[in-house]
């Protein structure tokens, strides 16, 4: 069964702690990112190991390689446990924070790196593509070079978490964020079901406003559990 990850998208670390005690025994990974990690710094990502959590510091480092290197030996001395750049930084560039990842963990112990792909926010509409190229297209080559840079996975939307899988091997983590139960609408365009991503053959599904922003967040991480148990429905 794959990984539910909630995104604890929120303003500062009272808030976030809150929303992670209501999901304590529920979901074992947590996700910081832009909005939460400005506003609290490293301290954030000890006191969610300290409650137990996995976590997944979403930082999407995009720089040239020696200051994402350094960037990546930071994130690996502030306890992530997964962490993520921009694949689109280029070969060399992830290849410099694969680099970091190796000099900032101990052996054995080093935390997945993943790349982005294309933002799961993202589709047609927003993106200069050459005529014939899709989404699928793009996504499936950076896939390709994030592998070849040495990186764990990538973060892709379950529509093509089964193509990146077939291309770059079983073994290369999926990450999926875009995940809604059917009928959601908003700034998500690659949006997919949690039977769907599971399918598809995520590794992890990442959801943070359909938790987060539900009256029972815990209720609401419970039934996207059940429905990712619900493989095969559409
Ligand atoms: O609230 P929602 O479920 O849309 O949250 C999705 C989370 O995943 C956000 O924190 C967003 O920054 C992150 N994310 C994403 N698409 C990517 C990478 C990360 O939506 N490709």
């Amino acid at each position: 069964m794959p990984e539910l990850v909630v995104a604890l998208d929120l303003p500062d670390a009272p808030a976030a702690l809150d929303m992670a005690a209501r999901l304590t025994g529920a979901v074992t990974w947590v996700k910081v990112g832009l909005e939460l990690y400005t506003a609290q710094g490293p301290s954030i990502l000890a006191a969610l190991k300290g409650m137990g959590f996995n976590v997944f510091l979403d930082l999407k480092f995009l720089d040239i390689p020696n200051t994402v290197r350094g960037a990546v030996r930071s994130a690996v001395g502030a306890g992530a446990d997964m962490l993520n750049v921009h694949a689109s930084g280029g070969a060399r560039m992830m290849q410099a924070a694969r680099q970091g990842l190796d000099e900032a963990a101990a052996p054995g112990t080093a935390p997945l790196l993943l790349a982005v792909t294309v933002l799961t926010s993202m589709d047609e509409r927003d993106l200069p593509l050459a005529p014939g190229r899709t989404v699928a297209d793009l996504v499936l080559d950076l896939a390709r070079a994030t592998r070849d840079a040495g990186l764990h996975g990538v973060v892709c939307s379950g529509h093509e978490a089964g193509a990146v899988k077939a291309a770059c091997g079983p073994g290369f983590i999926c990450l999926t964020p875009g995940i809604r139960p059917a009928g959601a609408d908003d700034d998500q365009r690659r949006v997919v079901t949690p039977a769907r991503a599971v399918t598809a053959g995520a590794d992890f599904l990442v959801a943070g406003r359909p938790v987060t922003r539900a009256a029972d967040p815990r209720g609401a991480a419970l039934s996207l559990l059940e429905q990712m148990r619900q493989i095969g429905v559409k």
